[in-house]
């Protein structure tokens, strides 16, 4: 469906629970969540139900996301419910990968085509403190699962952090020498919580680039990151730049939360309810969202939060 600026909506992003088994700085508070009644949240068949209204208003890709959507008890059997609904011809996966060890290959066999995994750093230490509380070793092992579940692809996230992973653009990169997968740096996002990020935090994409000349540019596809390859690598390397350089204007996306509310955009206050409602009472409210989705975010940076209102885990990026 198209939405009034233009845009052809064919993506919809779903952040199947706000739980995390880790808690990134940038992304949640290092107490968790709090604890929601089951009656609040999207249940398995209105996720279904929410899918097949989309699909059959043009969604064709559909991206599982969290706070952690692995944790999800049944998350093999909504990703076998939402890979056979008719028209989604793509069922992606954004995940820590701490549990891909136990789950990979079940999840390629439910349907899933691709996988994001998210590292910000390759130092022990400093992967123990962006997180929290994890190991850099279950994400080793996460990664390693990820390459022999035999998905599609494999990109992996890191949010690029001025003054703590600046000096690993290198490092990180480097993975695309190692390994068949995509690296690609994010921009910080300031968003509710994380005011522990002074402006210093803030790096612009450009800063990458300067760290890889030897990069060259390669051809999009299709998602929201610029590519570039190392001469001899096996995967590119993205930029995300919300900030210094935003892709409202190209902007394919529609998110829906666990809660069962559809922002149209990230980082705006708008949501739109589905919770509790029928098929056609889902669908009247889809299009209302898509139609109304903003054409852009605003500014963003260390003076200018966003507006989304909620944390990242509580969206799903
Ligand atoms: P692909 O399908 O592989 O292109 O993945 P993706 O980039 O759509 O998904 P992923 O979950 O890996 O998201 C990567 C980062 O991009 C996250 O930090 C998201 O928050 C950010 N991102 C994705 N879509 C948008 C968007 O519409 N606006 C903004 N500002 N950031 C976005
Ligand atoms: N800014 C930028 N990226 C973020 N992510 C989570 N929070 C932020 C933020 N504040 C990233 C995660 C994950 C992706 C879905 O979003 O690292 O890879
Ligand atoms: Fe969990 Fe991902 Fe948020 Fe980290 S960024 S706390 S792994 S949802």
């Amino acid at each position: 469906m198209i939405d009034k600026m233009g845009r052809d909506i064919t993506y919809l992003r779903i952040s199947l629970t706000d739980k995390c088994n880790l808690r990134c700085r940038y992304c949640m508070p290092e107490e968790g969540v709090c604890k929601r009644s089951h009656h609040e949240m999207m249940n398995e068949d209105e996720v279904v139900t929410a899918v097949e209204v989309a699909a059959s208003l043009g969604i064709r890709k559909i991206r599982l996301t969290g706070g952690e959507p692995l944790v999800k008890k049944n998350i093999l059997s909504i990703c076998r419910r939402v890979s056979a609904v008719e028209g989604i011809q793509e069922v992606c996966l954004t995940t820590n990968g701490i549990l891909l060890p136990a789950l990979g290959r079940e999840l390629r066999r439910a349907g899933v085509n691709r996988v994001n995994l998210s590292l910000d750093t390759l130092d022990r230490a400093k992967y123990a403190y962006i997180t929290r509380i994890g190991k850099l070793e279950q994400f080793r092992a996460g990664l390693k699962a990820a390459m022999e579940a035999g998905f599609d692809k494999v990109k992996i996230n890191a949010v690029l952090i001025g003054g703590f992973n600046d000096d690993e653009i290198e490092a990180l990169a480097n993975l695309t020498m190692e390994y068949p997968v995509d690296m690609r740096f994010i921009e910080l996002m300031p968003i509710q919580d994380h005011d522990e990020f002074g402006q210093e935090a803030y790096v612009p994409y450009s800063k990458v680039l300067e760290k890889l000349p030897q990069a060259i540019p390669v051809e999009h596809d299709g998602g929201v990151a610029k590519l570039y390859r190392l001469p001899g690598a096996k995967g590119n390397i993205g930029l995300i730049s919300p900030i210094s350089a935003h892709f409202c204007g190209e902007c394919n996306r529609l998110r829906l939360t666990a809660d069962g509310k559809l922002k149209p955009c990230l980082h705006a206050p708008d949501e739109y309810s589905i919770r509790g409602l029928d098929r056609d009472g889902m669908k009247a409210v889809f299009e209302q969202a898509i139609w109304n989705k903003p054409a852009w975010h605003g500014d963003l940076d260390a003076l200018h939060r966003s507006q989304a209102g909620r944390n990242m885990n509580e969206i799903g990026g």
